[in-house]
């Protein structure tokens, strides 16, 4: 029998950050660098930076948790866990097993996923396509991040710009057929894989003691060539989703982008014409947290009263492959969200 395709809608927010947290002030006494500068080029205040011990799935776990207490489910109902992060506990096995077994998602399959800052918009596609297709109900999708143990502290190029954290949505069937994902754009260009990139420890440079005393181990970048991609992409694929919804970027109620820089962030609200709260923006606070951005910022817009049942959401990011993502959706308030409904899906069947 022919099955229907569902709508799909975030079902559950939910975050993690560090508690410990690392000002620019700070940051003046140990890098050759000031708070006036990081605030004017990229708009970060402080970050926050993993406990000691504290590993990336830590962070994921308290995030997943928290999105599954917002969307009224337990561990057991989660059929799969997605973990975008390119800063994960082991390169095998994944981050997702490592928080499947800290949650106590025994009956959920894993798999990591590895777009770097595109993550989350990689990874919705997939949760969206096992939901729609009715072959799982729940999916968790999580995006953590522990940059703070892949930077080289003593760059001030790199360093002053990323922090830690993790973020969360549960993604189940829309209630209503008006409700929930309507079109995504993502893409990659293989050309720009140098200008971000950790060249050290995968195949190409196996760690060895050369590795370590050349610093292979961390992340480097060419953060003009990064400035002037993410400005251009972010706003042609916000243009296009829009066109693939049927809609123009004055539908968007609000967009939720990924957090790199504020002068990046204001570029695209201002050639989108999107003024004043239709963009948000919690830069200062975090600064990049890579994967995870996207769903920390949603979470707390959502917290916020920022967004509402029936408001258009946008979400676009860009990153390390290069990499570039972008979603719209319409928001399902919580009254209207479901258990379990429907066309039959072949989780439950
Ligand atoms: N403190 C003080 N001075 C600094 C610092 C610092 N932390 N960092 C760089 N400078 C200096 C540079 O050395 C340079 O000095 P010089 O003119 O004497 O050579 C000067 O500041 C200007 O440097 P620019 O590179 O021109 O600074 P710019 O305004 O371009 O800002 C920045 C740099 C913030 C990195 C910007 O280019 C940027 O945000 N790029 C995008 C980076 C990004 O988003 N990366 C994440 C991608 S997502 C992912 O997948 C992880």
């Amino acid at each position: 029998m022919k099955k229907e395709l569902r709508q799909v809608s975030i079902a559950g927010t939910g975050f993690y950050m560090p508690e410990k947290v690392l000002t620019n002030k700070e940051l003046e006494k140990t890098v050759d660098t000031t708070d006036e500068w990081i605030q004017t080029r990229t708009g970060i205040k402080e970050r926050r930076i993993s406990a000691e011990g504290q590993t990336t799935s830590d962070l994921g776990a308290k995030a997943a948790l928290d999105a599954l207490a917002d969307a009224g489910l337990k561990p057991e109902d989660v059929d799969l866990i997605v973990t975008c992060t390119l800063s994960p506990d082991t390169i095998f096995p994944s981050t997702s097993c490592l928080i499947q077994k800290k949650i106590g998602a025994g009956r959920a399959a894993c798999f990591d996923l590895e777009s770097a800052c595109s993550g989350f918009n990689y990874g919705l596609i997939f949760a969206e396509s096992y939901i729609r297709t009715g072959m799982y109900d729940t999916v968790l999708l999580i995006g953590a991040e522990q940059f703070s143990k892949i930077l080289d502290w003593t760059d001030r190029n790199t360093c002053v710009l990323f922090g830690d954290g993790a973020g969360a949505v549960v993604l189940r069937p829309a209630r209503s057929q008006d409700r929930g994902i309507i079109a995504h754009e993502i893409g990659a260009d293989g050309n720009g894989a140098e200008l971000l990139m950790m060249p050290g420890g995968g195949s190409r440079n196996p760690a060895s003691l050369q590795t370590i005393e050349n610093k292979m181990h961390y992340l480097k970048m060419n953060g003009k060539e990064i400035y002037k991609f993410a400005t251009k992409t972010m706003v042609d694929i916000v243009q296009k989703v829009m066109l693939k919804a049927g809609m123009t970027e004055n539908d968007i109620t609000i967009l939720v982008p990924h957090q790199a820089n504020i002068r990046i962030l204001q570029h695209v609200a201002e050639r989108l014409g999107l003024a004043g709260d239709r963009v948000f923006i919690n830069v200062h606070k975090y600064g990049n947290t890579s994967a995870a951005s996207i769903p920390i910022a949603l979470c707390e817009a959502v917290r916020e009263k920022r967004i509402k049942d029936g408001d258009v959401v946008a979400f676009v990011s860009f990153g390390a492959g290069l990499t570039w993502g972008a979603a719209v959706m319409r928001w399902e308030g919580k009254a209207q969200q479901s258990t379990v409904n429907g066309p039959q899906s072949m989780a439950s069947s």
